[in-house]
């Protein structure tokens, strides 16, 4: 029987350890923090503009706010006003004056999708520029965003024999390439097309598996010179200054997967997540959880900006294990943590593969998350491009570590839902990340059975 004791201790809301035991019932509705990846383009680009923009509902977390750090000392101004949660920024945009060398190291923090777009920005601006991050991101691959800026004529060089940051970027003219990125990543197209926008000639990009397209979508709509076709990508270097984008940044699916899954495992749950996006690049969390057999149904569908959105309502499901791999892992990449934990708890064995990326992401995702649910008693085994889980046992509840992984912070959370007793996670401040009010948002949907 699910134990009548609730919840989650609440404690300052950057605790490092936090407790998680079952409850009852999860239901109410979830307020989500605007789309990450949506937010970084979205000031980057408007960054370049010529004029203001306005951007709601910016994404809160740490990993925006390193992207917001970088362009102010680059000297864009760059104001915030509205709430901690769901800041509005106002951007001045640089237009034809351009950005200025920073008189300091940049400093991504813990965020690849910050390193990599600037790179590829700074790679074309006529200064040097040095670009650093924290421990793990300077563990993380950077020779994939060298190789094709120097392809493109760029002076730039990393630690480990160009394979680490930090980065040393001297800023020049480059040229358009034609280009087929060996790993389907969108943060490296995306740099590559930042790179771009300012170089001699056109940039066609190939892509071998499509990845979330917002940057081509933004670029189109400030004006930029950009066709879609199949999987290719033209661009054609700017004339003019990009023309300023005010938008509302949609909530972000990437968090509200871990209320999805919650949603869908644990027994006696109605949660709604409103106004998620579901540009169709980044949905493969709902195509799998609909395929196990999750009760997720998507209401009142709109745009905003260009960009798809919807509120999103699941309900406790009798899961089935699944395989996953293929074209799907970029439209799933980071919800894979989360997703197996509903794994865990599917009748039968969910395999994915494919899905090598994974342990290149802000912890060896593969490794770590073997390894903790593993301690909260789920049989799953590595493999090198995946795992496999074999569903249907129990998990009980001890300690277990994020390894200072947001994402895996917020999934072991979703599992401390329906483990049994209590789960402890360290370094679950991780989740600040990209989800500063996750522990919130989860507390208020926790129903104690007490009221
Ligand atoms: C992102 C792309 C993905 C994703 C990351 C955000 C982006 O990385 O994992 O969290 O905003 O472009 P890759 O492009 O390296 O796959």
């Amino acid at each position: 029987m699910a134990e009548q004791f609730v919840g989650l201790k609440l404690s300052s809301p950057r605790a490092k350890t936090r407790t998680i035991k079952p409850c009852p019932r999860l239901e109410g509705e979830v307020v989500l923090p605007g789309d990450k990846s949506i937010s970084h383009r979205a000031v980057i680009l408007n960054s370049l503009a010529k004029g203001e923009a306005e951007i709601d509902n910016f994404a809160p977390g740490g990993d925006c706010l390193a992207t917001v750090r970088c362009l102010r000392a680059l000297g864009v101004k760059i104001g915030r006003k509205g709430s901690r949660d769901s800041p509005t920024l106002l951007v001045s945009g640089t237009g034809d004056d351009g950005f200025k060398e920073a008189s300091n190291v940049l400093d991504a923090q813990d965020s690849g999708t910050t390193m990599r777009l600037l790179g590829g920005l700074l790679a074309s601006q006529s200064f040097l520029s040095i670009i650093t991050g924290d421990a793990s991101l300077r563990n993380r691959p950077m020779g994939r965003l060298i190789e094709p800026l120097r392809l493109m004529g760029a002076d730039i060089w990393g630690r480990g024999r160009d394979s680490f940051a930090p980065l040393v970027i001297k800023g020049k003219k480059l040229h358009g390439i034609d280009f087929t990125p060996p790993i389907p990543s969108a943060q490296i197209k995306s740099a590559i097309l930042l790179a771009g926008l300012f170089a001699r000639g056109n940039t066609v990009l190939h892509e071998t598996i499509p990845s979330r397209d917002h940057t081509e979508g933004m670029l189109k709509r400030m004006g930029a010179s950009l066709k879609s076709q199949g999987n290719s990508i033209s661009l054609q270097p700017l004339s003019s200054p990009l023309v300023p984008l005010n938008l509302r940044v949609p909530g972000d699916i990437s968090s509200a997967a871990y209320f999805l899954v919650a949603g869908a495992i644990h027994h006696n749950a109605r949660i709604m997540v409103k106004g998620c996006g579901i540009n169709p690049t980044r949905t493969g969390i709902i195509d799998i959880l609909l395929a196990m057999g999750a009760r997720l149904k998507i209401h009142n569908e709109r745009l905003e900006a260009g960009e798809p959105l919807a509120d999103i309502v699941v309900e406790s499901s009798e899961l089935k294990g699944i395989e996953v791999s293929g074209d799907i892992i970029p439209r799933i990449i980071d919800e894979i943590p989360v997703l197996a934990v509903a794994g865990c708890v599917a009748r039968g064995k969910t395999v994915i593969k494919d899905a090598s990326e994974l342990r290149v992401k802000e912890s060896d995702r593969i490794a770590t998350v073997v390894s903790e649910l593993s301690r909260l008693g789920a049989k799953i085994e590595p493999l090198p491009d995946g795992m496999v889980i074999y569903g249907g046992r129990p998990l009980s509840g001890t300690e277990v570590d994020s390894y200072l992984d947001h994402r895996l912070a917020m999934s072991l959370a979703v599992a401390g839902l329906i483990a049994k007793g209590k789960t402890t996670i360290k370094h679950a401040q991780a989740a600040q990340v990209s989800y500063p009010a996750f522990w919130q948002a989860l507390q208020q949907i926790l129903n104690t059975g007490k009221s």
